[in-house]
Parts: structure tokens; sequence; C-alpha cells
């Protein structure tokens, strides 16, 4: 029997029309855009609006985006992938919402979480179902509101300045051509690192309900980050999780012709390009105009690069992501 593989057909990404400037975020906190741009890269980051803008209806955005781009129709979609850690709801997930607006009724879906690697854990998932033949068109999202989560004031100053909301998307279909398709996917995670990079409430594990008073004053619905722990993994787990990739399929770091790590930091980035001796053509990033966000961060820059002609058939493109969890995934791909 011929064996299946999977393609990504048709890009897509949404991000709101709102920017946010490094100076726009001194009318909150006492901050600089020298000190954000410093430590970050980052120059601006998108907030949604409330009222116009949810989780769901930006992925369905960036979803038609990918649908068109693939030449198909939205029908022809099996099953759905949602990555986001930030929800509509606390249940169902987005998935469900987003089905709806693409009046998909009936068809699978699954939301997941795995938080700054959600897209390519999902892209794994979605790998796996059509290579063992079950499902021929899966449709992979990443969307993050997370403007609302962030703590705004100089107390949350760490954290708020490098979060943006945005979502992405990708067609992936069965193909039998194995020169242009997903070679493969590398999964991890490290629970012991789990609080390093959290929100603790609402949570269920609460003594009486999950949300009172005392959880709202204790303040623990804020994302707790250690920043310097979680730089020193990232950028160790970076260079692993793409080099595993490579091994995998008896390639090297000269083969790549372009590496789309999560944006979570642009130092982190230039870390790794160092550590994998890229010349700047094979590394894509823009945090600089999203800042990082989270499972959307992916499949925005793949898009971009995308279009701006920086991936191209025959190409070796490698995704890689780390983040809260720990975790940390790559994807090699034969464009
Ligand atoms: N503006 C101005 N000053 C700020 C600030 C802000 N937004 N945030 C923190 N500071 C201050 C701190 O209060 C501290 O002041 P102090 O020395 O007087 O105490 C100083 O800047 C240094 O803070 P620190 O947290 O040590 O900075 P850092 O150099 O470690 O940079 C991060 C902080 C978060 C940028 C950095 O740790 C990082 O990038 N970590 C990785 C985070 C990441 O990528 N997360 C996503 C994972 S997917």
């Amino acid at each position: 029997m011929t064996p299946i593989y999977s393609k990504i057909s048709g890009l897509g990404f949404y991000v709101p029309e709102t920017i946010i400037t490094n100076d726009d975020l001194t009318q909150y906190m006492d901050t600089s855009d020298a000190w954000i741009q410093e430590r970050t890269g980052i120059k601006q980051r998108r907030w949604f609006t409330y009222g116009k803008d949810t989780n769901a209806g930006m992925a369905t955005a960036a979803s038609r985006m990918a649908i068109d781009q693939a030449g198909i129709s939205a029908t022809s979609v099996d099953l759905i992938v949602y990555a986001t850690i930030t929800p509509d709801y606390y249940f169902p997930g987005s998935a469900f919402l987003m089905q709806r607006e693409l009046g998909l009724e009936g068809i699978a879906v699954i939301d997941i979480r795995q938080q700054c690697s959600g897209f390519v854990y999902a892209l794994s998932i979605a790998d796996q179902f059509i290579k063992s033949g079950m499902y021929k068109t899966v449709l992979v999202v990443g969307s993050e509101i997370q403007s609302s989560l962030l703590n705004k004031s100089n107390e949350g100053r760490g954290v708020a300045v490098i979060f943006g909301d945005g979502a992405g998307a990708a067609i992936l279909q069965a193909t039998n051509d194995v020169n242009h398709r997903i070679l493969s996917t590398h999964l991890h995670a490290d629970g012991r690192f789990a609080e390093e990079l959290y929100v603790q409430d609402p949570g269920s594990s609460r003594d009486g309900r999950w949300i009172t008073e005392a959880t709202i004053a204790e303040g623990n619905y804020n994302v707790t980050m250690n920043g310097s722990a979680v730089f020193k993994h990232a950028v160790i787990r970076f260079a692993e999780v793409i080099s595993e990739s490579l091994l995998a399929n008896g390639l090297t770091p000269d083969d790549l012709s372009l590496l789309v790590p999560h944006q979570a930091n642009i130092r982190i980035s230039n870390y790794v390009q160092q550590q994998m001796n890229l010349p700047d053509e094979k590394i894509f990033n823009n945090i600089q105009q999203y800042g990082n966000t989270t499972a959307a961060s992916i499949p925005i820059a793949l898009t971009e690069a995308f279009e701006q002609g920086r991936v191209k058939p025959g190409d070796l493109v490698c995704l890689a992501a780390f983040g809260s969890g720990f975790t940390w995934a790559s994807a090699l791909i034969r464009w």
C-alpha cells in the first residue's frame, strides 16, 4: 500500500486592528520602548476589540484564509484541531464555536492547550490522523486573546509587555507525494517546571468554590512567569528539538531553508540562530510587530514568510517551539 503523508496546502492569519506600541504601554505601567526592545525585540503588538473580536472569531477569519488558499471548500474539512490557552469559555473549547461559525456541524473537533508549543502539537496530531488514513483534510488553528489576561499595572509589567493577540491557521491534506510533505514531528514536555510560567486560578482543586473573593484578592489569576528560568530552558530545548528533527531525517542545519521559531523573544531566536549557525535569511522573526502570541505565533509567522516568498516548493522548513509546561516541539517539512 502506498504510504499516506500530510502536506500543508493553505495558510492564513488574522490580527486585531488595534496596534499597541511600546510607548502606548507607558500609559499603564512604568516601562519604556528602549527597555522592551532591548530585552525582547518587540516594537508593538495587537490587542483585541471587545465586542468585535473573539478567540473563535479570529480563528475563523484565519481559517477562512487558509481554506481559500488551499482552494478547497470548508465542507471538505474532516477534523479541527484547535490550540489555545485563552479560550472564550472555560468549556466547551473554542473549537466548537469556530466549527459553528464555519458551518461544519457534525465533524470532529479537538481542543488542546500546550501553550506556546500548541500549534506544533496540533500539527502533529493532525499529521497522525492523516497518516493513519482516518481523515483526509484537517484544519489546524492557534488563536489567543492574551490582552484581557494581562496585569497591565507595574506589578505585571515583566509579563504584560511580551504578549499579544492574534490567530493563525493551516490546512493539512493527505498526499502520496514523498517530496512535498511533513517529514516528521517531535513532541516533548517536562511537568517538573509547570509553575515556572502559569496561571493558577480559576482552578478546581480549591477549598470551597473555584472563584471566591479570596481568590480574586490573591491575584493568582494573573500570569506568573519566572522569566530567567524560561529563557535558560528555552535556548537549550529549541536547539535540541531542531537538531532532533534534522537527525531523524538524516539532514543537517546546512540543509535548512528556513527556521520559523515560536516568537517568544528576539534574544531567544538570536541565540538559537547563533547556536545553529544560521544566516539571517534562514530564520524568520516577526515578534517586532506582534509580540508573543503563544499558539498563534508560528502560523502567523509561517503565513507571513510564505507571503513574502520565503517558503517555496522544495524548501526544507523547520517549525520549533518552547513554552509553558514546559513543552517543546518541532516539525520538519519538505515544502
Ligand atoms: N519595563 C521596565 N522595567 C522592567 C519591566 C518593564 N516592562 N519589566 C521588568 N522590569 C525591571 C525589573 O523590575 C527589574 O528591575 P530591578 O533590577 O530594579 O529589580 C529589571 O527590569 C530587570 O528585570 P528582569 O526580570 O531581571 O529582566 P530580564 O533581563 O530577565 O528580562 C524578560 C525579563 C521577561 C524579558 C526575560 O527574562 C525573558 O525574556 N525571559 C523569557 C520569557 C519568555 O520568552 N517567555 C515566553 C515563553 S514562551
